[in-house]
């Protein structure tokens, strides 16, 4: 199995923390992934006076991901404001499991820990396969392919 740098993503997490848009919360986040081809994306939480509009940090990580060439995140740290690895909530939960998969690696406060323990018995495009609810998209982090190649 690939050898993690996990000081290698805290740091990008970090500089994505310092980055944070959260003047309503006061509580920065940063999140950096690892893809499957070695490059590493990032995010920051984006707040807004809507506060149900906010983006999460782990959001916009998963954007750079997709806008950066797609792929399987392998590995995800998002922290908090003091630098330190913080639990991504439910909806971040669902966005890296989407694209990270069970095998994924969460570095989580209490320490590494694979998506299948963070989101046990994820909703996922099997679920919309079971009833032919198609196209789910076969997602990299699925090993079959990324629905938005070109
Ligand atoms: N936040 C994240 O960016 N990621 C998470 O997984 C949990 C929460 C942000 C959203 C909001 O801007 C602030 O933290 C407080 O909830």
């Amino acid at each position: 199995m690939r050898s993690i740098d996990w000081d290698a993503l805290l740091g990008v997490a970090i500089d994505a923390m310092k980055r944070a848009y959260c003047p309503y919360s006061g509580f920065p986040v940063g999140a950096a992934g690892l893809a499957d081809d070695g490059r590493i994306v990032s995010g920051c939480n984006v707040e807004n006076a809507g506060y149900g509009v906010t983006l999460c940090a782990e959001c916009g990580m998963v954007s750079d991901l997709i806008r950066s060439g797609g792929g399987a995140l392998v590995a995800v740290v998002a922290v908090n404001g003091d630098a330190v690895p913080v639990s991504p909530c439910g909806r971040c939960r669902q966005l890296i499991v989407e694209h990270g998969g069970p095998s994924c690696l969460v570095l989580m406060p209490g320490g590494v820990t694979a998506m299948s323990d963070v989101l046990p018995g994820a909703f996922g495009p099997h679920d919309l396969d079971s009833v032919g609810a198609t196209p789910a998209p076969a997602s990299s982090a699925t090993k079959e392919g990324n629905d938005g190649d070109l």
